[in-house]
């Protein structure tokens, strides 16, 4: 088989800055070692995250011109409610300005006190807007994607049984939806199966609980399906992502991953009732229904990613380069999250520095060593991120320290990807030497956004 190459041309360039090692100890230590606070111009390769920084194509730069801009009816909208509804079969499209507005005006009416949201793993500002309602966010992942060295097909699928059991527990009435994450971001970007969906519909058909996906990575998730479940080998990629919508009676989306845009959103949903009042709130928080929260040159923009991003040749590529830079690392010995998901690879920070106790934070020595060596931007997810203090005032951890490289969509070229390999690969040869960090400053919520830290001397 011959190489899988970018399927595209580069029309428009963007400069990459670079420095020296003494450059970036100085920028380091300036940004108090959290790559958040780093300027992103002082940045080599930027892999923080895949969301809202992708390339757009020439196609979305002529729609952004196209865009039309009229408060009320724009034909950009009704584009965008076209390519939507083709693809998700949804009644009502309502667009706002990112994922977490949709998550925010759903919950809003379908939360609250006294309600559960079971999903195969909440994304944290999913978890954010369920919680902030008042319900409870519950996730009921498969054992398997628990477990980072477990090589398997669809860890993000959704344990089906715990499922069961959590709704006669309990009751239908206390569960308003469900929702599946596709692909599962807080558990390593591993996809969920047809079957699985399916057999989730099933359930809670039977209970009177609709499903809603969180369809971010949606067409990530279809190309999975298509490579390795049976029976998918052969349909397009329109028809699974379809098919997958068409057990969910309504969805959130952030199309700042597979959108492929830098800003924007929707809920889509066939209950009328939910959508009158959705369409009340984004009056209030977002805009008139014919715009939420997002320009017309967005809405524009947005339509035509959304078809762009099923094409086979850039799927091909676009999981290919995840799973390349996942080869890579796994031949050298490096420990990562098993097998490589769809947009981003997890390094298990245990496994690469277990020379740091936890709370000397192992995942943000990391990320600072790969700064360092290369002008890499990756985050740590792990005690930094999701840690809590005791009662006593001592480290509460998440089960799993990682430090996530988050693929950019059409960004990075395989020189790139080598690159990021060789700096990894290098800061690993290199780990005795890392050192932890201890943290000096930070916010009572959210803390990884803003903390500072010093190097344990
Ligand atoms: N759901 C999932 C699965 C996500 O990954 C994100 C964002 C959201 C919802 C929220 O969307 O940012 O448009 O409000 N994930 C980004 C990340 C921030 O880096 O993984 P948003």
């Amino acid at each position: 088989m011959k190489t899988i190459i970018e399927p595209f041309k580069i029309k428009s360039v963007e400069p990459i800055k670079f420095t020296t090692e003494s450059d970036r100890e100085r920028i380091l230590r300036k940004a108090s070692y959290n790559p958040f606070l780093i300027p992103a111009e002082d940045v080599l390769i930027d892999l923080l995250t895949d969301s809202g920084t992708s390339a757009m194509s020439a196609k979305q730069w002529a729609g952004i011109m196209d865009g039309d801009e009229s408060y009320a009816g724009s034909k950009s909208f009704f584009r965008f409610e076209k390519v939507i509804r083709e693809l998700t079969g949804f009644k009502h499209i309502i667009p706002t300005h990112q994922g977490r507005a949709a998550e925010k005006i759903l919950f809003a009416i379908a939360g609250g006190k006294g309600n559960y949201i079971p999903n195969n793993t909440h994304f944290d500002t999913t978890r954010a807007n369920v919680e902030y309602s008042g319900a409870e966010a519950v996730d009921i992942l498969t054992a398997e994607g628990k477990k980072p060295d477990v090589i398997a097909p669809f860890k993000g699928n959704m344990d089906v049984g715990g499922l069961k059991k959590f709704i006669k527990e309990k009751g239908a009435e206390s569960i308003p939806l469900c929702f599946i994450t596709v692909t599962n971001n807080s558990g390593g970007g591993q996809p969920v199966s047809m079957g699985n969906i399916r057999e989730v519909k099933k359930v809670l058909k039977s209970a009177g609980i609709p499903l809603f996906l969180d369809a971010c990575r949606f067409a990530e998730n279809a190309f999975f399906i298509k490579k390795r479940e049976p029976g998918y080998s052969r349909r397009s990629l329109v028809d699974i992502a379809q098919e997958m919508f068409s057990y969910a009676d309504g969805c959130t989306m952030s199309a700042k991953k597979d959108g492929l845009v830098n800003m924007g959103g929707f809920l889509a949903l066939n209950d009328d009732n939910i959508a009158r009042q959705a369409r009340n709130l984004l009056i209030v928080t977002e805009g008139f229904p014919t715009y939420g929260g997002l320009a017309g040159r967005d809405l524009e923009a947005i339509a035509q990613g959304l078809e762009e991003v099923l094409e086979e040749h850039y799927l091909t590529y676009r999981i290919r380069s995840v799973e390349y830079l996942g080869e890579k690392l796994t031949s050298a010995g490096v420990p990562i999250v098993q097998p490589p998901g769809g947009h981003a690879i997890y390094i298990d920070a245990k496994g690469f520095a277990p020379h740091i106790p936890v709370h000397e934070y192992p995942g943000q020595a990391i990320v600072c060593a790969l700064y360092l060596a290369g002008g890499i931007r990756s985050v740590e997810i792990g005690s930094v991120m999701f840690g809590k203090y005791d009662s006593t005032g001592k480290l509460v951890s998440p089960s799993m320290e990682l430090v996530r490289l988050a693929i950019p969509r059409r960004v990075y070229t395989q020189s790139h990807i080598d690159y990021v390999a060789e700096v990894v690969l290098e800061v690993f040869a290199n780990r005795r030497r890392l050192k932890g960090l201890r943290i000096t400053e930070e916010a009572p919520v959210l803390r990884h956004f803003t903390a500072k830290f010093k190097p344990v001397s």
